[in-house]
Order: C-alpha cells, then sequence, then structure tokens
C-alpha cells in the first residue's frame, strides 16, 4: 500500500467531497479525540456540519458499547436539523453500504439495524445521537486493519483485509458524499435498498421486544416499522421501536 495521505491534505480533500453535496457545508478535521460525537458538542457543530478524526481513541457504539477505530477506522459525525429520527439509522446505514461497496466493487451485507457487514464479519456501524438542538447520526468504518484484539478476532474485518487498498480520506470522502445523497433518496428507494442488503431475512434469532424474549424465523425486515417472525405460536409483529436483536453478549 501506498503512503497514506497525511492529516494536513485532509481538509482540501473532504472539502472536495463537499462539493457535492447539498446538506453538508463544513468539514472540521482534528488530530485526536476521543470520540467524534463528543468533539460535535464540544465544537457546538451546525446543521450541515461533519467532524472527523484521524485518530479515535474512546469511540463507542450503540447500546453502551465501544468502538474500536485508532488510526486504522474511519470516524465520521454528520450534523442535522433535529426531527428526522426515524429515518436517520437507516439513511446511515444506507450512506455506509454505499461507499463500503464503492471501494469493495461487491455487494454488503446489513444487519438490522444498521450494521454493515461482508464475509460474516462487521465492516461498519451507525450510532445516532440526539438532542432537541442536533442530531448527529456518525459511521464508524474499518478501514486499514489487519489485526483485532483478542474480543474482536472473528467478529470484525476491514476494508484492507477484503482487499480494498484505500486510503482512510478517500473512504470519509465517499462517507460524506454517500450520507448526503442517501438525506436526499427517497423513502421507498431506501427500504428497498436496505432489503436488497438484509442479512437476517429467513434466519431464527431471538428478539428482546417490551421486556419478553421471543425467539423466531425472521419472514420479513421493515427497517422502519418492524419485523415479522414466525414462532412456534405462530407469526408475531416486533414494532422496530421496542425491539432489538439479542446476541451472544446478552445471552451469557
Ligand atoms: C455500532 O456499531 O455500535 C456503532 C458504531 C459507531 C462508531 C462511530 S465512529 C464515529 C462516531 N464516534 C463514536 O464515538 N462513535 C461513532
Amino acid at each position: 500500500m501506498s503512503e497514506s495521505v497525511p492529516i494536513e491534505h485532509w481538509p482540501k480533500r473532504l472539502e472536495a467531497a463537499l462539493e457535492q453535496c447539498d446538506t453538508f457545508q463544513r468539514v472540521h478535521v482534528i488530530r485526536e479525540t476521543d470520540s467524534t460525537q463528543d468533539a460535535a458538542r464540544r465544537l457546538n457543530v451546525l446543521p450541515g456540519d461533519v467532524v472527523v478524526a484521524w485518530s479515535q481513541t474512546g469511540g463507542r457504539g450503540r447500546r453502551g458499547r465501544s468502538w474500536s477505530s485508532g488510526e486504522e477506522g474511519a470516524a465520521i459525525t454528520f450534523a442535522i436539523e433535529p426531527g428526522q429520527s426515524e429515518r436517520l439509522a437507516l439513511i446511515g446505514a444506507v450512506a455506509a453500504a454505499r461507499a463500503a461497496e464503492e471501494h469493495l466493487g461487491v455487494q454488503v451485507a446489513i444487519k438490522w439495524p444498521n450494521d454493515i457487514y461482508a464475509q460474516d464479519l462487521k465492516l461498519a456501524g451507525v450510532l445516532v445521537e440526539q438532542s432537541d438542538a442536533i442530531s448527529l447520526p456518525a459511521i464508524g468504518m474499518n478501514v486499514l486493519q489487519t489485526t483485532w484484539p483478542p474480543e474482536l478476532t472473528d467478529k470484525a474485518i476491514s476494508l484492507r483485509q477484503l482487499g480494498a487498498e484505500v486510503d482512510r480520506v478517500d473512504v470519509l470522502a465517499s462517507l460524506i458524499v454517500g450520507m448526503d445523497h442517501a438525506i436526499q433518496t427517497d423513502e421507498q428507494e431506501l427500504i428497498e435498498f436496505f432489503k436488497a442488503r438484509d442479512c437476517l431475512k429467513g434466519v431464527t434469532r431471538l428478539f428482546r421486544s417490551e421486556d419478553r424474549d421471543i425467539k423466531g424465523r425472521i419472514l420479513c425486515i421493515e427497517p422502519l416499522e418492524g419485523i415479522l417472525i414466525e414462532t412456534e405460536a405462530g407469526e408475531v409483529w416486533l414494532p422496530a421501536t421496542k425491539s432489538r436483536l439479542l446476541d451472544s453478549s446478552d445471552i451469557l
């Protein structure tokens, strides 16, 4: 792989991506931060701002999990007008999948609600945080990693491990353009994009829905509405906002 693009060149490269955008106008490039989400808050970002970090040391994922990124991942937070909460998780997943596919040349999978998978391993994740003043959808994508800490071995994969020799700044540029494009995309088209990559359909999984655990074969996922599963007692509809997929860490 050629030398990576130095951070001094990131603003110019990312500003070129902003020129293709309607929603995003300004990028903050930070050398090191705990989390681009917290950096965005400290910067008092406005709708249309984007925050990226060369090194993210304390990234977080959904449901209080940590997100490993360091200097090998792409970490990006977008600032958007508040009040679009329902669609943002889907928009983030579509943007991340499109960006990954642009560099891989093959289709990736989306695991509901918004994890991006390739070869059954996690490539990227989406986190949406909100306040009354701002929505902060964020994407973390694994780009340069070739080794993983023990807890992520056999769980995560990077673009490089999938054969894409791409610089992180080019992935960030794709994510900016991809997010802008997904925001402008018609809802039905977002849903169809999701369904074409849904890797859970037909699979039997355990869900927690309104404080009860329920297992069933997934018949259909409507990403903004809910999941239809087939249980031993018949078909059950799980509303998206009140249900989540349980994984091995919940079951231990
Ligand atoms: C998940 O899969 O649980 C979501 C991961 C989201 C990680 C990104 S990296 C940029 C932003 N800053 C963070 O601290 N988290 C998100």
